[in-house]
């Protein structure tokens, strides 16, 4: 008889006017199955009316994210043998309102993203029809991992402080601002800069590390908020010296 593994899933569905609660599924456990392909297939064969999101299967698209045994994790990239023999508890993303099940809902990050401007800012006195912005390997090397976010919210999930200060800009708006500040192409440091050190910004992180730990494509949030917090400390010094009259 070809084994099985027991999902505890959160199930929640606000349209029944039902109370959030577990429901228990045996699926089959096979060593190449994820635990995305256990709810792929309890929707599929057992249980039609399970919400979740998920699209690429590779780890790219970042839609998949949920707690898997306590812990962020990317479901598609989540073994199922990694939990035998069970049962393993599967439940939406901490920190967030859930609208269904495993379903949360993110809005708060995307509202908050478009403040650290995570586009290219052109340098202003440069004409625009000087041509494209050229770059070298090295140069690309030094964002290029900070590139890597796929907006999974596993760091926001993750973060005590958000959970606890949900006014907190998070990890992965951090992040994001640190990879265009890091590209040579880009003359946006200084916008940026003024929207990380207001409260909301860079001061509310306790360097707790958990976002850097859970990130399932090793950017490395922590360590750019520790950077924006020496980088406004050094604005700030440069400052004093400035005569009274020349302050910003
Ligand atoms: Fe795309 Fe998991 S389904 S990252």
């Amino acid at each position: 008889m070809s084994q099985s593994i027991r999902l505890r899933v959160a199930r929640y569905r606000p349209d029944k006017d039902t109370e959030p609660g577990w429901q228990e599924y045996d699926v089959p456990l096979r060593e190449e199955w994820t635990v995305l392909d256990g709810l792929n297939h309890v929707k599929n064969e057992v249980d039609t009316t399970l919400s979740f999101r998920w699209s690429c299967r590779m780890g790219i698209c970042g839609s998949c994210g949920m707690n898997v045994g306590g812990e962020p994790r990317l479901t598609c990239a989540t073994f199922l043998s990694d939990y035998a023999p069970g049962p393993v508890d599967v439940a939406p993303l901490s920190n967030f309102p859930v609208v269904r099940d495993l379903v949360v809902d993110i809005t708060d990050f995307m509202e908050k993203l478009p403040r650290v401007k995570p586009w290219l800012i052109r340098d202003e006195e440069q004409p625009v029809d000087e041509g494209e912005y050229l770059q070298s390997p090295e140069e690309l090397d030094a964002y290029k991992q900070f590139s890597m976010c796929i907006n999974c919210m596993l760091c926001y999930a993750a973060c005590p402080v958000y959970g606890l200060e949900p006014e907190f800009i998070g990890p992965a708006a951090i992040a994001l601002a640190e990879r265009y500040d890091l590209d040579s192409r880009d003359h946006g440091t200084r916008q940026r800069l003024d929207v990380l050190i207001e409260q909301e910004g860079v001061y509310g992180c306790t360097f707790v590390g958990e976002c850097t730990r859970v990130c399932p494509k090793h950017v490395d949030p922590a360590a750019a908020i520790q950077r924006y917090k020496l980088k406004a400390a050094q604005e700030s010094v440069k400052m004093f010296l400035l005569p009274r009259a020349l302050r910003r």
